[in-house]
């Protein structure tokens, strides 16, 4: 006699199939971000847990982030410009509706990442910057308080007794290598030639970049940042030029970026990581093919990429240096108990 093939078995084990991460529709929701900045990523989950749409985790993550200072290299009270003051650049990004709102060189607003979901919720503009950012965020009920403490003071009067190095000048008068400014144009410009220079302290962690990608599978990514310490004043970053610092697509996926912004602008790595996703790449593919685009014209820049596709897979990639080998970041998904700290060796 055959024996009746038992149903409940075979819905049982395909119910658990599906819950690994085999199953098409992927392990979602997720959340993606640059460096083990862990609260960020407890912060977003949070925002989804208590139905929170992908644009408010992407923002209360990197708000996270800029109430404690992460690294400082996010929010108040870190990389001080050549006057000793610290700017803010934001970004949001919504991936279904391809609105964006943004801050780049922000000033004396804490949460620079509420103001950017403020231009793009109240504004049809994308980027607001300097001060009149600060007199659009004032009016949308923001504070306006001094960013620096005592150690972005310290840092700064630290980097004038030490000549003001290091900077970002070239072919100027006096030696930048030398010596403070003002500087001005030599009367005859002999460039030094170097584009690009490894300032050696730079390799500390930077901008948090995150990805969400809710259950539903709308996706959003957004930046936080102060930017690079000594910067010139006005300086504004990758982190809020959309498809540099960060960009989201919710029919290709998303990325988000970190490293020296003003290498990294000039190649949108984020908008080209989802184009390559779009075309069929896999996430990890995708980070190290934008990774090599930009070494073959700056082999020693410091950077690195994070990458989702719509599914919820994703993939991190990052530029070798001596003294940066490895590329922290955590990921948060129904996969994992917690977030969870991942990293890859760079290439
Ligand atoms: C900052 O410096 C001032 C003056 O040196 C000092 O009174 C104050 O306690 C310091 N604050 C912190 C948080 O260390
Ligand atoms: C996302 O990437 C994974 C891993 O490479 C792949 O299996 C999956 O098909 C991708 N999803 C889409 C929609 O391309």
């Amino acid at each position: 006699m055959a024996r009746k093939p038992n149903h409940r078995l075979l819905l049982l084990s395909l119910l658990l199939l599906c819950q690994a991460p085999v199953c098409s529709s992927g392990p979602l929701p997720l959340i993606l971000n640059t460096w083990p900045f862990r609260n960020a990523a407890v912060a977003a989950w949070r925002t989804l847990a208590s139905g929170g749409s992908a644009l408010d985790a992407v923002e209360s993550g990197c708000a996270a982030c800029e109430q404690e200072q992460c690294d400082g290299t996010v929010g108040f009270g870190g990389s001080p410009d050549e006057s000793g003051e610290t700017t803010l650049d934001a970004m949001i990004m919504d991936g279904t509706t391809m609105n964006v709102g943004a801050v780049g060189d922000l000033r004396r607003i804490k949460n620079a990442i509420g103001v950017a979901r403020k231009v793009l919720e109240h504004t049809t503009h994308t980027l607001l910057a300097g001060e009149s950012a600060t007199k659009f965020a004032e009016s949308m009920g923001f504070i306006n308080e001094d960013l620096s403490t005592n150690a972005s003071c310290a840092l700064h009067s630290d980097w004038l007794a030490w000549n003001c190095q290091p900077n970002y000048w070239r072919n100027v008068i006096p030696d930048a290598s030398k010596y403070c400014g003002p500087y001005k144009p030599p009367s005859i410009l002999k460039r030094d030639g170097s584009t690009y220079k490894e300032t050696g302290d730079s390799y500390g962690h930077d901008t948090i970049g995150m990805v969400v990608i809710h259950k539903m599978g709308n996706i959003a990514a957004g930046t936080s940042t102060n930017g690079i310490k000594f910067k010139i004043p006005g300086r504004i970053g990758d982190s809020p030029i959309p498809g540099s610092g960060a960009y989201a697509d919710d029919t290709a996926g998303a990325a988000a970026a970190t490293g020296d912004g003003d290498i990294l602008m000039r190649f949108l790595p984020s908008y080209q990581a989802v184009e390559y996703m779009r075309r069929g790449e896999d996430p990890t593919t995708a980070c190290r093919k934008v990774i090599s685009r930009i070494q073959k014209y700056f082999p020693n820049f410091f950077g690195a990429v994070v990458c989702a596709n719509v599914t919820g897979s994703y993939g991190a990639a990052c530029n070798k240096l001596s003294t940066f080998t490895q590329f922290h970041f955590m990921v948060y998904n129904p996969l994992k108990s917690e977030p969870t700290e991942e990293k890859v060796d760079c290439i």
